[in-house]
């Protein structure tokens, strides 16, 4: 099979990998008013009639704020704030319910160009904020209650459900309520395992935002991956920017985390195929905040090996490694570590103790595919801790095209005589690798 075949055979193992994760689970979609406006917005709604149609559960909460805006100003209402909640008097809120059924209804018919059904529905209870601060909030509300039962009921005839920014009283009485409110009681309480948050931002962007020094950083600029502590950090040392949509949209990312979703997504819903890609595959484009620990490195289990066979395969044919058969992996199974991202297995390594206080870093090997994510340098980290822990003085390793890298990390090259005496009797002249070293006292300053 060519390489174009193998690299088409591997996008629908991992299409396949994430269907049967997903399959039949609740996935919220809050979407802001702008991306109805984005060329692209017809193509994001065919991208939800198709996860509807093959089995997941498709909520949507639509912002309708800039379309309120506009319909507010054109009958000349100012509308006046607390904050960054709008007031909704009583003689807003008929043309802010107006409002937000037209913002809905464009889901709606979105989804009818391709077949799916959807509800609009009075599926949030709400009551009024009252008096706060001596200012009458009037028609502002909040969530009192999600009616899950109803939500779930459309849900299971394969039906999306679109919840708008308006919320009604036992009494009948209507409220506006702010969707990023919406979004989050729908996401827990319907136990959602993903709340998308979809802006015309979408991720967080570096060199726009003071940032904690460990974020690791995508090619295309966006923050890849926050866990909670970190999107946190990122909200403390920008609190200045209140105004600023993407950290808002972290806020909400951040809240959603904390009661219990396990990834939250802030994506761009104009850019093509944008869920899609965030969903099948663990190469997403926005930036995501998980509150699992989306990536491991552990031990190598029987099942990984013909994973990392397969991972070392091309690196072997190139001579960068050594050949392993999946015996010799087994027989030494507790040395090796892998590095899994979403349940597969992306970067392998392994510590060698060859006795005199020495361990070997070895089979160390990243998938092409997430090559310059900081795998490899975790890999080694990680096996540095660990032969110190093991009360090593000193690792080596033997290289014959990676001394650079090794340099980077803060190896130094050494003698075939520095080996421990049963490494060097194993040592392959003709192979003639370089060897590097690290004595584990000094590695802190060079790994940081
Ligand atoms: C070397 C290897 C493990 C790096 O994996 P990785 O996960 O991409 O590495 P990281 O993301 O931690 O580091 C990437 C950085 O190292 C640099 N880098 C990668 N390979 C390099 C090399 N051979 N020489 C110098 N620098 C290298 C990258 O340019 C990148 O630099 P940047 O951070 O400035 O952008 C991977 O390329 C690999 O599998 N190589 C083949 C197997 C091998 O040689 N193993 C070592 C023998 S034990």
């Amino acid at each position: 099979m060519n390489k174009t075949a193998w690299s088409q055979m591997d996008l629908i193992r991992e299409a396949f990998h994430y269907q049967s994760r997903f399959d039949g689970s609740t996935m919220v979609f809050k979407i802001d008013f702008p991306v109805t406006e984005d060329p692209g917005f017809p193509y994001l709604m065919k991208d939800l009639a198709l996860l509807a149609r093959t089995g997941f559960r498709v909520v949507i909460v639509p912002g309708a704020k800039e379309w309120i805006d506009a319909v507010l100003s054109e009958y000349g209402i100012v509308s006046d704030y607390a904050g960054t909640t709008r007031i909704t008097t009583t003689q807003a809120i008929p043309l802010v319910e107006m409002a937000a059924f037209h913002v809905a209804t464009r889901f709606m018919t979105g989804l009818s160009a391709s077949r799916v059904d959807a509800v609009i529905g009075n599926f949030v209870r709400a009551r009024g904020l009252g008096v706060i601060e001596g200012r009458d909030m009037e028609h502002t509300g909040a969530v009192d209650k999600v009616l899950i039962r109803a939500i779930q009921r459309v849900l299971q005839e394969g039906m999306v459900s679109i919840l708008p920014c308006i919320g009604y009283s036992p009494t009948g009485k209507a409220y506006n309520v702010p969707s990023d409110e919406i979004a989050l009681a729908a996401s827990t309480e319907l136990g959602a395992v993903k709340l998308f948050i979809v802006s015309v931002n979408g991720g967080l962007r570096h060199g726009v935002y003071t940032l904690p020094e460990t974020i690791p950083v995508r090619e295309n600029c966006i923050i890849g991956r926050l866990a909670p502590q970190e999107a946190e950090a990122i909200l403390q040392l920008n609190q200045a920017s209140t105004e600023d949509k993407p950290l808002q949209h972290l806020r909400l990312a951040l809240q959603a985390c904390r009661a219990g979703i396990e990834r939250v997504h802030l994506i761009n819903g104009g850019e093509e195929g944008v869920v899609l890609r965030e969903l099948f595959s663990n190469l997403g484009s926005g930036t995501m905040v998980h509150a699992d620990e989306y990536e491991a490195i552990r031990s190598l289990k029987s099942a990984d090996i013909a994973d990392i066979l397969r991972l070392m395969e091309p690196l072997v044919q190139q001579g960068f490694l050594v050949r392993r058969t999946g015996e010799n992996i087994n027989e030494k199974k507790a040395d090796y570590v892998v590095f899994e991202i979403d349940g597969s297995v992306h970067a392998c390594g392994a510590l060698h103790d060859w006795g005199e206080g020495q361990g070997e870093i070895a089979a160390i090997a990243t998938d092409p595919s997430y090559a310059d994510k900081g795998l490899g340098r975790r890999i080694v980290r990680y096996l540095i801790d660990r032969a110190e822990r093991q009360g090593l003085y000193r690792v080596f390793l033997l290289t014959t095209h990676t001394h650079d890298w090794f340099e980077l990390l803060g190896f130094t090259e050494a003698s075939v005589e520095s080996l421990p005496t049963r490494r060097r009797n194993n040592y392959d002249y003709h192979r003639n690798s370089t060897i590097f070293a690290l004595e584990l006292q000094n590695r802190m300053d060079n790994l940081a």
